[in-house]
């Protein structure tokens, strides 16, 4: 009988900026890994940790495992309203490919960074190449917002948090003052973008 048959909550605590763990280099999950009991473990972790903060999505450096192993899943999130929905997707060992020269200017937050937006700029088409829980290659196009959510969850795994990309350091701002200011003008830019890539 595993944890999760008895009830026993999960969740793990997420580290936050400072901690060294968030500027490590994950390590590669070797394939005869996968189906452990630990790593099996640990995705579960990640799901039920994201779903209980209400994440886009959470990488395991962000509860301090170096393994590079990240989750996106979005659906009614009360933190991200404007995001469109994105079905909960385990990727393992990513490799994320820009498709396009383009590039969108969007606000992110971080369950590590707590009460800190800021605008970074992001690739609105990728391929992101890697391994679901079950060691089965994945290969997803994904496009719009919700191809900044993987570029997001993967730069935690190269020890790369979303401040580190923000250009322009006036844009940053706590929660309160996101939602104040600029969250209506962002929603109708998101809006458009969703319009323009269908996510
Ligand atoms: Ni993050």
């Amino acid at each position: 009988m595993c944890y999760h048959d008895k009830g026993i909550d999960m969740q793990r605590e997420i580290v936050e900026i400072g901690h060294p763990a968030l500027r490590e280099m994950a390590q590669k999950v070797p394939d005869t890994e996968i189906s452990s009991a630990r790593i099996q473990r640990l995705i579960d972790d990640l799901i039920e940790t994201k779903r209980k903060k209400n994440g886009a999505g959470l990488a395991a450096t962000q509860v301090a495992v170096p393994w590079r192993i990240f989750i996106v899943e979005v659906a009614n999130n009360p933190r991200y309203p404007y995001k469109p929905e994105i079905p909960l997707t385990v990727v393992i060992n990513p490799e994320i490919t820009f498709l396009t020269d383009t590039r969108i200017s969007v606000y992110e937050g971080c369950l590590s960074i707590p009460d800190l937006r800021g605008i970074v700029e992001r690739c609105p088409e990728i391929r992101v190449q890697g391994l679901d829980r079950q060691g089965e290659a994945i290969d997803h196009t994904i496009k719009g917002i919700s191809a900044g959510t993987f570029q997001h969850e993967d730069d935690h795994l190269n020890g790369i948090l979303f401040p580190d990309r923000v250009k322009d350091t006036r844009t940053l701002c706590t929660w309160g003052e996101f939602s104040r200011r600029y969250e209506d003008d962002f929603r109708a830019y998101v809006a458009k973008i969703v319009n323009q890539y269908g996510s």
